[in-house]
């Protein structure tokens, strides 16, 4: 059954209609703009012209980072600079929407608009209600909107109040962003083809469960890389050197060891020192030396899961396969990047998303050669994991 959301009908009279668009533009501050930032900033703005076009008064709220309370580096006003880049310049609403004085001064302000204008408000996690989701937060957002519309997938598995709550009260509708990352992601629960290979990186074990126990039942094979292979390999008793292990994934690992779908790499990419500059080494990771860091996947293990991919008909990849900032232990993922790139649109249906996975893909340069490149992170974990429910869609659907 495919998901049915609420969508806002092109044939609305939307003019002097108030929008409370949910966005996710939550983008690191500091250091360079890395272009898939600019993926998930320039993901709405299509659709915001769109509801500007139509005579809506639209709000957009996002969050940004995780601060604790009013943190200055964290205000919504710095993405001003970024999106004046793409030649989008919203108004920014600084008030305190918590506050009985910036509330009114906020009602009066978008009161006041005319139809088209766009503001931008602050950074909904400076309020102490937003992770809470909290009613009487909610009942804030709601009282300058007529309608919600939530576009921000990549923040859906968050259960807060400008995600969940401001739908309680307020007309609710999914964004066409939203909607497209829904059926993307669905297509990997519903009748997939096979054989079907799930590729699963990162560093924690325990962060990568629940998506690993769903994909051991929908996929053919579970590749498992990055530092997460460790916990397999202690579990095994093998010697892992002084490769990183998270401590609580040996235990979870071992229970999972003699399930044939999973599948570990054969060698690795070690140095001393997994640092920039290191001297690297191939190893088989039966001859890991307690001197040895693991770094990456090794050269074999990049042959042997490039030719599993080339008989895929469906493949979902998510969590990088080593230590893919530096360079020298990029090569795992960048090589998985393009055999799973080239097999993609066409071939197999092959989707990759989270955020530590998204510089790879910008790096490998193909992103326009997967079906579906998602920028959500835990949001995409999740929905697979709980096979397409999440408490911000669930909520669109009352
Ligand atoms: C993300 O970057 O995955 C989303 O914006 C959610 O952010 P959060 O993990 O801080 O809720």
């Amino acid at each position: 059954m495919h998901m049915k959301l609420p969508v806002l009908s092109s044939a609305k009279n939307l003019k002097g209609q108030r929008i409370f668009l949910r966005v996710d533009w939550n983008v690191p501050v500091k250091g360079a703009f890395a272009s898939e930032d600019s993926l998930k900033l320039t993901q709405p703005l299509a659709y915001i012209k769109q509801l500007a076009e139509r005579g809506a008064i639209v709000l957009i709220a996002t969050h940004l980072g995780r601060p604790k309370g009013r943190e200055a580096e964290l205000s919504a006003s710095r993405l001003a600079t970024r999106l004046s880049t793409h030649n989008f310049n919203p108004q920014f609403l600084g008030e305190a929407l918590d506050t009985k004085e910036g509330l009114a001064k906020a009602q009066d302000l978008v009161q006041r608009a005319k139809p088209g204008k766009v503001f931008l408000l602050e950074n909904v996690r400076f309020y102490a209600g937003e992770e809470k989701n909290d009613p009487k937060l909610a009942k804030a957002y709601a009282s300058l909107a007529d309608i919600f519309v939530n576009d921000a997938f990549a923040s859906s598995h968050r259960k807060h109040a400008s995600i969940v709550g401001i739908a309680k009260p307020l007309p609710h509708f999914a964004g066409p962003d939203l909607v497209k990352e829904v059926a993307a992601l669905e297509k990997l629960l519903l009748k997939p083809k096979h054989p079907y290979l799930a590729i699963i990186g990162g560093a924690k074990l325990t962060t990568k469960l629940p998506i690993i126990k769903t994909l051991l039942k929908i996929a053919d094979k579970v590749l498992i890389g990055g530092a997460m292979a460790h916990a397999f390999y202690a579990a095994k008793r093998m010697e892992i050197g002084k490769s990183f292990v998270e401590k609580e994934g040996i235990s979870v690992a071992r229970k999972m060891l003699k399930n044939p779908k999973i599948v570990l790499p054969l060698d690795a990419v070690v140095a001393k020192k997994v640092a920039p500059g290191a001297a690297a080494r191939t190893a088989l990771v039966s001859a890991i030396k307690k001197s040895d860091a693991i770094g990456d996947i090794g050269p074999k293990t990049m042959l042997a899961w490039s030719a599993e991919i080339r008989k895929a008909k469906t493949l979902v990849w998510n969590g990088p396969l080593g230590v893919a900032d530096i360079p020298a232990f990029s090569h795992g993922s960048l090589v998985i990047a393009r055999a799973m790139a080239m097999r993609s649109k066409g071939k197999a249906y092959g989707v990759v998303g989270g955020g530590d996975t998204l510089p790879v893909i910008a790096a490998s340069g193909m992103g326009e050669w997967f079906d579906y490149v998602s920028t959500a992170g835990g949001a995409m974990l999740e929905f697979i994991a709980n096979r397409g429910k999440l408490p911000g869609l669930d909520v669109l659907k009352k």
